[in-house]
């Protein structure tokens, strides 16, 4: 071919390429085997899976338009076009904090791949858009406008968990595969394998419950759970109590029915039910409220539980925004996440745990609970070592104790762990202080918490990847001398010295109960 003619071919196929034409609508197809949808996401149906879809554009370098999903219409900003690259970024206002998310993508026949940036723990990942429509974005709709309710009064504390809640919840196990089959399986295994009595005694039923309302405005059960109240009694016969989910908006955060309008008749069908426990879920209801009237939204719930005169724990879940330790007692709350949700693996784990709860221990006390979210003790995703330091953690940090594994089938190992006596005697222990981190030297951390009586309870973290020795001194934890050390996953005492050293294997720990003067 003549150098001319190669020139002009090259030309065409690069302006076939790159065509760099990215206007029109874009939409995400997502997993084998699901409907594509941008009304009602479910990662209940495919974890991680969050359905969005792209209105663009382009006029050759530049990008804009907006994404469309859960959270509603989000500009394109900063977008970019570069021989079928394309990069832009969506600016989102996460509770009053900005959150600046950045995607790439590339045009590959008639098909968009979007990476999506890493959320949380999760990687980034790509999916695959195709393109329904090559019109230009419609303009942008005016966002709704969003109910303002005025402060609430503070209600009166329930008088219950005053030491943190104990049980089961099936969400890190089950998602929307939980049924009343699987529930009642759960609860027989806590009475067969020592579970309940070493104090698990909630059974907690996550989100995926619900169906619709019937005329009445009552709420429905799916046909995974065909009598609630049935369940209900069953739980109770075994000795064991009863915890069910629900949003203060209009679906939950898998897209089932929630409690938004409806909230005296749902906290009186709890009560009907004989319900014990309520998680309760913020999801959509930024979609209706100003975030600003949260403690005034959960505050109407907890008002409703207790308009029942029954005894129902209230678990506040807004991840730890806007404070929640300041107003989740007044609220009504029995305990409040503190953060994003926890994943089965040593970075999540280790990152809420340890980074993520500093300061927030005066919050704490009998009937008021900071909670770094349920357990994935027996996931699979961490080593023993590993779930052993999130169970001591969890049980310095005073949080509950909500096993999410498959209790029907637990390892020994998983199950020594998750019922160590000594070391739920400290989580469980009636002062009621949550522990600190009392020193830090890289990646080793002494943490601590005083029990009644005058004891501490000590644990030794080895966060690194090497083997290390760890010394408390007697000073850390305010003391000249110690006079007892009891190892807790030995079941040992120690020899007491004004120092105390020991040997922590990569992300172990050293739990130890300590006396002294
Ligand atoms: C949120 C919560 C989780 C779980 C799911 C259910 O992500 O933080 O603990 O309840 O919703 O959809």
């Amino acid at each position: 071919m003549k150098p001319i003619l190669w020139a002009f071919a090259c030309t065409a196929l690069v302006s076939h390429v790159y065509a760099d034409d990215w206007t029109g609508h874009w939409v995400m197809q997502p997993p084998t085997g699901q409907t594509p949808s941008t009304a009602s996401p479910s990662h209940a149906i495919a974890p991680g899976f969050r359905a969005i879809s792209l209105w663009l554009k382009s006029d050759g370098t530049r990008l804009t338009g907006y994404m469309s999903g859960r959270a509603g219409n989000t500009p394109v900003s900063d977008g970019r076009i570069d021989r079928g690259h394309v990069s832009f970024v969506i600016i989102t206002d996460y509770f009053g904090e900005e959150r600046r998310a950045n995607y790439s993508g590339v045009l590959s026949g008639s098909e968009l791949k979007i990476t999506l940036p890493p959320f949380g723990t999760r990687p980034p990942r790509e999916v695959t858009l195709t393109r329904v429509s090559t019109a230009d974005p419609p303009p942008l709709p005016p966002p709704p406008p969003k109910i303002t309710l005025p402060p609430a009064k503070d209600v009166p504390y329930n008088a219950l968990a005053k030491t943190p809640p104990m049980g089961w919840n099936s969400w890190n196990k089950f998602r929307s595969e939980v049924s009343d089959p699987l529930v009642r399986q759960v609860a027989d295994a806590m009475v067969r394998n020592g579970m309940r009595d070493a104090g698990y005694v909630y059974v907690n039923i996550d989100d995926t419950w619900e169906a619709g309302r019937d005329p009445h405005g009552q709420i429905l059960t799916n046909e995974r759970f065909p009598d609630m109240k049935a369940l209900s009694d069953y739980i109770h016969s075994k000795g064991l109590k009863i915890g069910i989910y629900s949003s203060p908006g209009p679906k939950t955060c898998a897209g089932y029915e929630g409690s938004y309008q409806h909230e005296e008749q749902d906290a009186r069908t709890y009560a009907a039910w004989g319900v014990d426990y309520l998680k309760y879920d913020w999801c959509s209801a930024s979609q209706v409220y100003d975030y600003h009237s949260m403690p005034a939204v959960y505050a109407r719930m907890g008002q409703a539980l207790e308009n029942t005169g029954r005894a129902i724990v209230f678990s506040l879940c807004q991840y730890g925004v806007l404070k929640v330790q300041q107003w989740g007692a007044h609220a009504g709350g029995n305990l409040w996440r503190t953060t994003g949700d926890i994943q089965d693996n040593w970075q999540s784990m280790s990152r809420i745990g340890f980074d993520q709860q500093e300061g927030l221990e005066t919050a704490a006390g009998p009937g008021r609970w900071n909670d770094p979210d349920m357990l994935e003790i027996g996931n699979g995703g961490m080593t023993d070592d590993e779930y052993r330091t999130h169970m001591s953690l969890w049980a310095i940090l005073a949080a509950p104790l909500l096993a999410g594994n498959d209790l029907r089938s637990v390892p020994r190992d998983i199950l020594e762990i998750l019922t160590n006596k000594e070391v739920i005697a400290v989580d469980q222990d009636p002062l009621g202080k949550q522990g600190r981190r009392v020193a830090k030297n890289g990646d080793l951390e002494i943490w601590a918490r005083p029990l009644l009586g005058g004891a501490w309870a000590v644990g030794l973290f080895n966060r690194g990847a090497g083997s290390r020795r760890v010394t408390l001194h007697a000073a850390d934890i305010g003391l000249t001398r110690i006079t007892h050390i009891r190892d807790l996953w030995a079941h040992a005492d120690q020899r007491a010295a004004p120092e105390h050293t020991a040997d922590v294997v990569s992300h172990g720990v050293v739990m130890l109960k300590v006396q002294g003067k």
